[in-house]
């Protein structure tokens, strides 16, 4: 298993450009499962997750071509869904494979998913997604470990009135790609409101879809009886954003982050004001963005609570927690949306951190000097948040299961080598 190398104390300057949201490229990918015509993906991050998502495709009978390499850009095809299943294999990997359960039921009458089951952030269940299929007439068994939705006898599936008691982003997302193909119209109250919901709105309405009510909490869509070819660019990946201008903050660097959507990170920036850094946006007009990060000397406490969108996102709050470690003063985090995400915590204290937990609150004392040890990524955004402890650490840090990283971070050692960080990749063999 590869292991990060890195060693702390430097600076970071220049200037790093955002790859495409893995969380809108993964249900985008799914979509082409709705129509037997071609869809075509620009700015699709060279990440794991987007490879497994390609092989779930590939596995349902689709055609998954790029021209270029390293790919940005992919063609999915559909022609039939020769396997409506998304095996263990593939979905014990990544739990987005679920979003392959709304088109596939749509498109073919039926699907079979693997129940994903738990993961090191806590339960994830996915009873919402279930009891809004149902309540368009699914009809769903699980047995053997895998979820069996059948449209019902009379044909499609058809539209509802749904509000989720919880708002769910995939479970947003998989309802919204199953209502675009059923009879009738779906209301989706309390529905997701963050960018990548959005942007599949975007996609479905190009590929006909008629949907309205996008980035508000209730979403209208009119189904329709088919889909047909688009061609989309997916929106900057926020949580890479963020946790570079993190890398800038936490470094007392100077760093400009290219290609991102400022917009999207409102919640973001402003906390990193009130802890005493410097954000700027960087030229104007349209197009993509730049915003520059400066550190400064002294970082001040602030306390940040998780919220879905527009609030402060969960996705952030490991590399948030890893700036606090450096902050003068007691920041308070509390955790809202996932019942066990502080499993980079624990390794933090013993690379120095002052944080103490209490259910979902983690109260971190700084600054805290500290020091490079050995180190375990548990889940994609906590080893995102030990690589930004380590960079500024003294001594050398390594943290190893990187492929939770690389799940979600394209090219992240050359990207913050880039900018000058003392960082490094080993490949481990497997003993
Ligand atoms: C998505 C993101 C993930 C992010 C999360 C929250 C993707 C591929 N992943 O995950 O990066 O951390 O949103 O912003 O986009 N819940 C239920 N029942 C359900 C569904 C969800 O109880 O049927 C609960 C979850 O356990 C959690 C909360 O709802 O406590 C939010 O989860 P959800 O928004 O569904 O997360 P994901 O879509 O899995």
């Amino acid at each position: 298993m590869d292991k990060f190398l890195i060693t702390g104390g430097t600076p970071l300057h220049g200037t790093v450009a955002i790859s495409g949201a893995k969380n809108s490229a993964l249900p985008a990918m799914a979509a082409s499962l709705l129509t037997a015509d071609q869809i075509t993906l620009h700015n699709v991050p060279m990440v794991r997750d987007i490879v497994t998502m390609g092989k779930l495709l590939a596995y349902m009978g689709a055609s998954v071509s790029t021209r270029d390499f390293p790919a940005s850009e992919y063609a999915f095809q559909a022609h039939t869904i020769s396997d409506a299943v998304a095996p263990y294999e593939l979905v014990k990997t990544m739990r987005a494979s679920i979003l392959t359960l709304g088109p596939t039921l749509a498109r073919t009458g039926i699907a079979r998913v693997s129940l994903p089951g738990g993961c090191a952030i806590g339960a994830r269940p996915i009873d919402l997604h279930l009891t809004a299929l149902e309540k368009m007439g699914a009809e769903i068994v699980t047995s053997h470990g895998y979820i069996e939705a059948r449209t019902p006898t009379s044909g499609r599936l058809h539209g509802a009135r749904i509000a989720f008691e919880k708002i769910t982003v995939t479970g947003t997302e998989n309802i919204l790609m199953a209502a675009a193909l059923a009879d009738g119209e779906t209301i989706l109250e309390n529905a997701a409101r963050e960018p990548e919901v959005t942007d599949l709105v975007e996609l479905l309405r190009k590929m006909g879809a008629k949907v309205t009510g996008d980035e508000t909490s209730t979403l209208c869509i009119q189904g329709v009886e088919a889909l047909h070819g688009a061609e989309h660019t997916v929106i900057p990946d926020r949580i890479e954003a963020g946790t570079f201008l993190i890398a800038g903050a936490i470094t007392n660097g100077d760093v400009t982050v290219t290609h991102c959507e400022p917009r999207h990170l409102t919640a973001l920036l402003n906390k990193l004001r009130e802890a005493g850094v410097s954000v700027e946006p960087v030229g104007d007009g349209p197009g993509p963005r730049a915003l520059r990060v400066r550190g400064v000397r002294k970082l001040l406490a602030a306390d940040m609570t998780t919220e879905e969108y527009p609030g402060f996102a969960t996705d952030m709050q490991a590399q948030y927690m890893a700036l606090a470690t450096q902050a003068e003063g007691s920041s308070s985090i509390t955790e809202t949306i996932f019942e066990n995400r502080y499993l980079h915590a624990s390794e933090m204290i013993r690379m120095g951190a002052h944080i103490s937990i209490d259910g979902r609150t983690a109260v971190v004392r700084g600054p805290a000097e500290l020091s490079g040890t050995t180190v375990q990524a548990s889940d994609l955004r906590a080893s995102a948040g030990l690589v930004l402890a380590a960079l500024v650490a003294s001594g050398e840090t390594t943290i190893e299961r990187v492929y939770h990283i690389d799940r979600g971070y394209e090219r992240i050692v050359e990207k913050l080598s880039g900018l000058g960080a003392n960082m490094s990749r080993v490949h481990a063999p497997a003993i």
